[in-house]
This record gives structure tokens, sequence and C-alpha cells, in this order.
């Protein structure tokens, strides 16, 4: 992870978008970006490029003590690019964005997940031990879901800085059946029906491997799902051999439960008392659709004050908490572990490892060790890392 730097950038800063300046890629960012450093001290934030390589540079953008570039030319290139198999990747406004690591070698990609990690976690323990990361056994064709954006006209990708709809005509990167709802979508334009509602730029077609172009409705969430299915079971076998050494009988606390992915990993595995929790209401439907034994699945937002309080009954027989929450992590962990007196295992499956480093560092002050720390990776050709973690009291 890049921390900022403690030195500020000098005050007669006369940067401009449009200047150029020559430097060399020091590290990468939790977001995949490289980080140059302009001549002058200011740290420059610059995406498809990687650490050692060299070039010229153009200011793009300023905000604080930060800024913002592309390169124009690199006279030092990392021995481990390779020339993109997608027709649509790059890092101008009208590519898609969505495979930001795509010109870097696999192995290389996943060297740096382990590292983004070990930078993470090292703020807990120096010695943390990290266990290897496994790989995706599929680089390309392994996403189960997606969200186009249109506006009735384009359909394609939308790259975080940019407000501009990428035309996509195929996408490397999600499975066949994806693959070809994606071109039947695409023989739909154009769509009036799609065309986007006042004062919004697009609208959205989410879809996953369980329905066809026909099934897609206009701006309507999916409820969650692990986007890599190969990855998704790796997980589930993980947490099966994690539960199998514990009492059956312990109630279960499963907070961000989704429509119950894990949960029947638990009930599987014999668990008899699970109280599943999450806060789209779809989902927890779809968890009670699926009547699973001794299971009972409710509709909160974990994030809101007073929420831990409101599970206190829960909290306070628990023996087994598994936490699986989005980037954001569960910031107010620390109240939910302060009325969890019976807890003795924390289970956090995590997807961003800046929170949950923030998070392991309250379970740490609340007595818990950690025991494991196993990194995986959901989603190559993306800065993205999952860490699975356990946790005793
Ligand atoms: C990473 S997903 C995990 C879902 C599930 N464990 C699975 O494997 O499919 C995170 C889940 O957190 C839920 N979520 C996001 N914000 C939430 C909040 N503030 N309170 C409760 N649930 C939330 C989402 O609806 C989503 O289902």
């Amino acid at each position: 992870m890049f921390k900022r730097p403690k030195t500020k950038a000098p005050k007669r800063d006369q940067l401009r978008p449009g200047q150029r300046f020559e430097g060399e890629v020091r590290d990468l960012s939790s977001d995949g970006q490289g980080i140059v450093a302009h001549p002058n001290g200011r740290v420059f934030f610059v995406p498809g490029v990687w650490r050692g390589e060299q070039g010229l540079f153009e200011v793009t953008g300023l905000k604080g003590r930060m800024g913002f570039a592309r390169v124009l030319t690199l006279n030092e290139v990392s021995p481990r690019r390779r020339p993109s198999p997608c027709p649509h990747h790059g890092f101008t406004n009208d590519a898609c964005g969505g495979c930001p690591w795509l010109f870097m070698d696999y192995c290389e990609q996943l060297k740096n997940k382990q590292q983004l990690v070990k930078k993470a976690l090292q703020a807990l323990n120096e010695k943390l031990e990290i266990a290897s990361i496994w790989a995706s056994p599929e680089e390309l064709g392994y996403r189960n879901r997606a969200q186009l954006k249109t506006d009735g006209k384009r359909l394609g990708y939308v790259a975080g800085n940019s407000r501009e709809i990428a035309e996509a005509s195929d996408c490397l990167v999600l499975n066949e059946k994806n693959r070809s709802t994606l071109k039947n979508l695409r023989g739909k334009l154009p769509n009036h029906s799609w065309k986007p509602s006042r004062g919004k730029q697009w609208s959205t077609l989410d879809f996953d491997d369980d329905i066809t172009a026909e099934e897609v409705v206009v701006n309507q969430r999916r409820p969650f799902r692990q986007g890599n299915t190969a990855q998704n079971q790796r997980m589930r076998d993980w947490l099966t051999e994690r539960i199998t050494s514990l009492n059956p009988q312990d109630p279960v606390l499963e907070l961000f439960a989704g429509s119950g992915n894990f949960t029947e990993v638990l009930v599987n595995a014999g668990c008899k008392d699970i109280y599943a929790v999450d806060s789209f209401r779809p989902a927890v439907e779809s968890l009670k659709d699926k009547a699973l034994p001794g299971v009972s699945g409710h509709c909160s937002d974990l994030d809101r004050i007073g929420s831990a309080e409101e599970l206190s009954a829960q909290l306070s027989r628990a023996g087994l908490l598994l936490l699986d929450p989005p980037r954001e992590g569960l910031k107010n962990l620390a109240d939910y572990l302060a009325l969890a007196k019976q807890l003795h295992t924390v289970i956090y499956v995590s997807c961003d490892p800046a929170t949950l480093t923030r998070d392991l560092k309250v379970a740490l002050t609340h007595g818990f060790e950690l025991q494991e720390v196993q990194p995986l990776d959901l989603f190559p050709q993306t800065p993205h890392v999952e860490v699975l973690t356990v946790l005793n009291r």
C-alpha cells in the first residue's frame, strides 16, 4: 500500500496539466497505478506502467499534494510486459479501463498482489506469516458476472477516471456464456428503453451466467455473487476445512452473508444455529428461499450506528463470527466485538487489504490472535486481491 509521503510538495509548485517530466516508477499503489516522483518531489500516479520502468510522463491533473500523469514514452521497459490480447485495453478515455494489469505477465501480477497484502498487513506485525497467493486457474474467461453501461446507442464499460462509455464488442475476461450475452445485448442496439433517465449519463445492464440477454432488466442489480466460480469453490473448500475443527453446536453469526454462498458451506459442515445478515433485501430473500436448516436470514445495514446493539442477543451467544464485507470493511467492528463475550473464532474474508488491516488491528486489541492469512486471486488482470483470515481468542 502506498503511504502519502511525509515531505510536503514544494510551496512554489508551478506544475500544470500538459507539462512533461522524466521519471522512474518506484512502486505500485493499492489500486495498481505506478508511483512516479517528479524531480520537484511531488508524487504522481500513472496508469499502465510497472515498477522499475522509466520514461517521459505528462501531467494530467493535480490534487492537493498528489498528481496524476500519463506515460508518453518508456525508455526502460519491464521485461515482463506483454502485448495485450484485448482491443479495448488501454488508458485513454475511450478504453474500457476494466483490466488495468492486462499488459503484464500473470506471474508478475501475482507477485505484486502478494506484496500488496504484505505491505498492508506488516503494519500489524512485521514478522507476520502470509501464505503464498492462490492463482486463478483461468487468467481469462473466468468472470461469471458483469455490469455494462449503455445510453441506448452505445454499450460498454466506463473507466474509473472517465465519464464516457467505451464501446465493448467483446470482453475476454467474461466466461463463454457471458461473452455471448454481451454479443446478444449488442444486437439489441439501438434501444430506446435503455436511454438513461433525466440527469443520468447511462443506464446499467447487470447480468451473470444464470441469465440470458432476454432476461436482463435495465437498471436492475443482481444479488452479489463471487465473480470467479473456480476461485469461489476454493474459498468454500478452505472455509469447510476451517469449520470442521469447530464445535457444530456453537452459534454462528454471519455478517455480509449475501444470498448464502458461505452459509451453505456452514450448514454442510454441520453448523446448526446460524444467524445470517445482509443489507440487500433481494439477496436475503434468495437466502431464505434456500430454506437451509438451522439458518435464519435477516436484512440490516451493518454500518449504521447502533447496528451492533441491535444484534446484541446474537453477539452475546455466538462462538464463531464470519465476516465477508465489501471493500469498506466493518468500520464499527469494535462495537460488535465488545458485545461478543463467548466469541472464540473470527473468520474474515476481505477484498481490501487496507480495511482488513484496520479491522484486524481492532480484533487484536480485543484479545484475538491472527492464525492464518491466505491471499487468493479472484480477478486476474486487476490489482484486486482477496484475503482469507482466521483469528482465535
Ligand atoms: C463481498 S459480498 C459477500 C456476500 C457473500 N458472503 C458471498 O460470498 O456471496 C458483500 C455483501 O455485503 C453486503 N453489504 C454491503 N454493505 C452492507 C451493509 N452496510 N450492511 C450489510 N450488508 C452489506 C452486500 O449486499 C453483499 O452481499
